[in-house]
Order: structure tokens, then sequence, then C-alpha cells
């Protein structure tokens, strides 16, 4: 592995050989996301407790300041909506000159396996490998499942990963599943988890964080569950707890109860 990767791999993953980075990408197909309709302000005080910012290059030029920025990982596909035909219809959406004069740490790209665009979306995958690894940028492949929520299982996700991998993902992403040590297992990888639609408490998400930890997984790329939350500071305080404290997923909790009452 060449300097420049190898450095942009160390401003993602920290010391500790763990990561948080936090997502706020969701709008480039969701639009005005409930929480994120204003990027700048939902983010200005989670970004002390992040390793680094999941966004696209719209959001990152309109909403983050350059001089107070994470390393950032650009979401470079796209060109679907919830409202059109197919979630999995995607093409990249940006070229390699956008994603040096940006300054990325990292790229990613969503891959759809099973669906009716798995091709399209796995050479999307291949071809910003072929561009990235030019450049030393690592690309982080997003095992994406459109509506589809239900496909969340081990033997799905860990052919998801393991697909990613092959084709040339320096980190995958994907959901947490039973079972998460059989997805870890078969990608070689790092992977991390995304955390999905909001969950109905705080002490569920702790719990599956820390398990898929245990597990083998490296960290999270996780949005909803922390920005929804309607005490979103210490919530991403209580993850950071679990991913470089070693927490338990109780004591992050007990941490979470609080820094609520302490209203951060
Ligand atoms: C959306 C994404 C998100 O980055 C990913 O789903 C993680 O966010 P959340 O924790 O809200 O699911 O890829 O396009």
């Amino acid at each position: 592995m060449d300097w420049g990767m190898k450095n942009r791999m160390a401003q993602l993953i920290q010391p500790d050989g763990r990561c948080f980075f936090l997502p706020i990408d969701h709008g480039y197909f969701q639009g005005p996301t409930s929480c994120l309709e204003r990027p700048g302000e939902t983010i200005g005080p989670l970004l002390p407790y992040c390793d680094a910012l999941f966004v696209t290059r719209g959001v990152l030029r309109a909403a983050v300041d350059p001089a107070k920025a994470k390393p950032i990982i650009l979401r470079v596909s796209g060109g679907t909506s919830i409202i059109g035909n197919d979630l999995a219809h995607e093409a990249l959406t940006t070229s390699i000159e956008e994603i040096l004069r940006l300054n990325a740490a990292a790229v990613g790209v969503s891959i759809f396996v099973g669906s009716d665009y798995e091709h399209e979306s796995l050479i999307n995958l291949a071809d910003l490998v072929n561009q990235c690894e030019d450049f030393g940028i690592p690309v982080m492949a997003v095992t994406a499942v459109g509506k589809e929520l239900e496909k969340r299982d081990a033997r799905y996700l860990g052919l998801c990963c393991r697909i990613a991998a092959e084709l040339g993902a320096r980190v995958v992403k994907t959901y947490w599943c039973k079972d998460f040590e059989k997805v870890v297992a078969g990608c070689p990888v790092p992977v991390v988890m995304a955390g999905g639609p909001k969950c109905d408490t705080e002490l569920e998400v702790l719990e599956f964080v820390h398990d898929g930890l245990q597990r083998g997984a490296i960290g999270i790329n996780l949005g909803r569950n922390v920005w929804q939350n309607p005490h979103p500071v210490a919530m991403i305080r209580a993850l950071r707890g679990v991913i470089h404290e070693n927490l338990a997923a109780k004591e992050a909790y007990d941490l979470f109860r609080s820094l609520r009452r302490g209203k951060k």
C-alpha cells in the first residue's frame, strides 16, 4: 500500500483499530430527510465526536466548514429517488477530479446485490476502484438493500460484503445482523455497520453496535439513530464510548441517560 492510501486509511481508522463515521448522505435519494433539513445545523455539535463524515459533494460545499471539517468520505453514487422506479438503478455521480479537488479521504458507492441492477452497481464499484486506486483513495462499498430491509441476514450480507471486497473495496459498510461474525469471517477487508431506520430505544442501538464489534466489525457508519434522536449529542457520545472506550451497552446507556439529564 502506498503512502497516500495508508495515510487516508489512517485518517479513517483510528490508532485503536476502530472507527466512527457519521453519515449525512441520505438526502441524495430521500431529499430533506427528517432532522437533516439543515445539515450544517445538525452536524455542528456532533462533529467533535465522530472520526469522519459521509456526505455528498453538494452538502459538503453548502454546509460543511472546510476549516473545521473531519476527514470526508464522499458519497459518489446516486441518480435515483425514493419516488422513482428502482433505488438500485444508480450510477457514479462524481469525477475523480472532483474527488481530488474536495480532498476526500475516501469515497463511498452503493452496491445492490440480487437486484435488477446488480451488474450495473457492481461495475460502478469496480470502475470507481480502478479510478481511485491510481490516486491512493480508498473506496468504501455500501451493501444497500433499497426498500427491502428484510434482506438483512448473515447469508445475504456475507455474500454482498465478499463480492465488494473481491472487486477492490478497501472497507465495506453493511448492516448488523444475527450471527454477524459470519459476515465478517467471509470478508477480507474491514467491515463497518450502518444503523438503518431509527430503532425504538437507545439501548437497542447500543446493544447491536456492541455485539457487532465483539463479532469483528471495526466500527460504525451510523446516522439516523444519532441525529434523529431527541438528544443527539448524548447519543453520539454514548456510541463513541462503545466504539473507542470499550463501554458495554448498559454502561453506554447509563452515560446516555446522564448526559441527557444534563441536556447535552
Ligand atoms: C444512506 C447510507 C447511509 O450512509 C447508511 O444507511 C447509514 O446511515 P443510517 O445509520 O441512517 O442507516 O448509505 O444512503
